[in-house]
């Protein structure tokens, strides 16, 4: 599963999200724009008319936040991301291990449920954007973790890698690739082997596998206040493109009109 964001080069991209709608009970619909003209998202988001719109939006555009609050009831700014691209054809692989005790694995169909609990472990807590949402509390978020991580296996663009140390599995990284890029989405270690200095090794491990699989470029996107992955990435030859954020606009029926609670018009 990728997070298409990265896609959207001046262009509006709109999509359904199923899953989501089906978690939280609501029409939920994602977004992303990158260009001048606003107009262009807002118009868009009102035909639609989700209860839920997730839209991500340059950290530049001060201009855009300040007009969501003119098609909806409650307007929150739920993270701040920066994108990150790393050029694999002109840098190659990363530097050889400093430590042959790191290694990595494909995760299998057989893993599914051995993912899962890792998953769990890893994003307990953490503060994604569904999070900084009110109206969401009460839902299973780790759920959506854990499906995403999941479609890393089963979907035949994506790859799901085991962190290991001394052959014990300590961490995770899901990714997806197209002919020109791999993403990395989910990354993470178990709490209990964090803060010790282990995110360059598992993380070179990555890379090096990317860059075997001839992805020319890799990309990914992590929380502004995430330090140590910012540290890591750099390390890894990564540089940070641009940033954005993550804006949930919840509707509240301001202008829901006659539509149904399922999003489409009542005869
Ligand atoms: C993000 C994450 C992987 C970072 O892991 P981490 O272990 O903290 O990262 P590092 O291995 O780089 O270690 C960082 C810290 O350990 C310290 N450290 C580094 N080497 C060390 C060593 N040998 N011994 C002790 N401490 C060490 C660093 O100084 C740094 O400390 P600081 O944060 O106080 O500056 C981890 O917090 C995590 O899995 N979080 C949940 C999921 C998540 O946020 N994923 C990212 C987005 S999907």
């Amino acid at each position: 599963m990728r997070s298409w964001y990265f896609e959207a080069d001046g262009d509006l991209l709109a999509s359904d999200a199923p899953e989501e709608s089906i978690r939280f009970g609501r029409v939920v619909r994602r977004y992303a724009y990158r260009g001048r003209d606003h107009q262009v998202l807002l118009r868009k988001i009102e035909q639609d008319c989700p209860d839920l719109a997730i839209v991500r939006v340059p950290e530049t555009d001060k201009d855009l936040l300040r007009k969501f609050s003119t098609i909806c009831d409650e307007v929150i700014v739920a993270d701040c991301q920066v994108a990150y691209s790393r050029d694999n054809v002109r840098l190659g692989p990363p530097e050889p291990p400093r430590d042959r005790t790191f290694e990595i694995r494909e995760v299998t169909e057989q893993d599914l449920e051995l993912l899962d609990s890792i998953v769990e472990k890893v994003f307990e807590g953490y503060p994604s954007h569904y999070s900084a949402n009110p109206r969401l509390r009460g839902f299973r978020i780790l759920d959506g973790y854990k499906e995403w991580a999941r479609s890393s296996v089963s979907e035949p663009s994506g790859t799901c890698f085991f962190w290991l140390k001394d052959r014990k599995l300590i961490g995770l990284a899901t990714s997806s690739f197209s002919p020109t890029t791999c993403e990395i989405s989910l990354a993470g270690l178990l709490p209990e082997h964090r803060k010790a200095g282990y995110l360059w090794h598992v993380g070179r491990e990555v890379v090096e596998a990317v860059v075997k699989k001839n992805a020319p470029t890799t990309v990914t996107s992590v929380l502004v206040q995430n330090k140590p992955m910012h540290t890591v990435l750099s390390q890894l030859g990564f540089v940070a493109d641009y940033s954005f954020y993550t804006v949930h606009l919840n509707m509240l029926g301001r202008l829901r009109g006659d539509r149904t609670a399922h999003g489409s018009r009542k005869s």
